[in-house]
């Protein structure tokens, strides 16, 4: 049998946040149950520019990530802000090819494929994110047009230590809308299935979170359906009941 994955709830904090944001992130540590460590991973994602500040006290059992970097390492590049930059920040992580990224940017697979590269070259763990449109969704295309993300945007050498993916179907982002578990499952299992093929043994220990309207109510539910390997987290990730009652139902 698959070793089990270890479980992990992630917080998108998106643009939102400032530098009072301190006093929610010590109420997250303040208010976790001293049990969870034990048995699964937290992390916040704020603004890069309130990252060096979040993750600079005292030792925490929260980490950092990043919510996008640049492919390179430094250069004439105005405006971004590389892997690198990130981890000198205190980061561990970072989200990678996240839909808002994709449709504001223009972000497609390849770029997400060298941002990848780029979180490994500076010691990252890159969050890869995938999902469909509400009309790939109608048309019956999700598991497809998933696949065929995870295949464009993840290179060669992802193991369960280096690489998570994370599902998003675009139309749930934000909509207190969520997939039916039985629809989860199905992406998820569609997911494991490419990371297996391309990974092998290693397929089977990446893993592979659920984002979309995630909620405490719906934290549990979410989180029980197979291949589900934790959350990641918008809109309920900013306030620290939230998202202690996210992260507590992985318990
Ligand atoms: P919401 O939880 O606000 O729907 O956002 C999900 C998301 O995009 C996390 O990356």
């Amino acid at each position: 049998m698959a070793a089990p994955r270890r479980v992990l709830i992630v917080g998108n904090w998106k643009m939102n946040g400032s530098r009072q944001s301190k006093q929610e992130l010590e109420a997250m540590v303040k208010g976790l149950n001293p049990a969870f460590s034990s048995v699964a991973d937290i992390m916040v994602c704020p603004p890069a520019i309130l990252l060096a500040e979040l993750a600079g006290g005292a030792v925490s059992p929260i980490r950092f990530g990043g919510q996008d970097c640049h492919h390179n390492a430094s250069g004439a590049h105005t405006g971004d802000i590389s892997a690198e930059m990130l981890k000198e920040s205190g980061a561990d992580s970072v989200i990678l090819g996240h839909s808002e990224r994709r449709a504001d940017h223009g972000e497609g697979d390849a770029i997400v494929h060298a941002k990848v590269k780029a979180a490994w070259r500076a010691g990252l763990l890159p969050i890869v994110c995938v999902g469909e449109t509400l009309e790939q969704r109608d048309a019956d295309e999700a598991a497809a047009v998933v696949a065929r993300q995870v295949r464009q945007s993840i290179p060669e050498g992802a193991t369960g230590e280096n690489l998570v993916v994370a599902y998003e179907p675009i139309w749930a982002i934000g909509t207190g809308r969520t997939p039916t578990p039985e629809d989860v499952a199905q992406v998820h299992a569609s997911i494991r299935h490419v990371l297996n093929e391309r990974f092998g043994e290693e397929g089977e220990k990446i893993r592979i979170l659920y984002g979309g309207s995630v909620k405490p109510e719906n934290a549990k539910t979410l989180l029980a359906v197979a291949n589900v390997d934790g959350a990641l987290v918008g809109g309920a990730s900013l306030k620290a009941e939230d998202f202690l009652g996210i992260a507590h139902a992985a318990l």
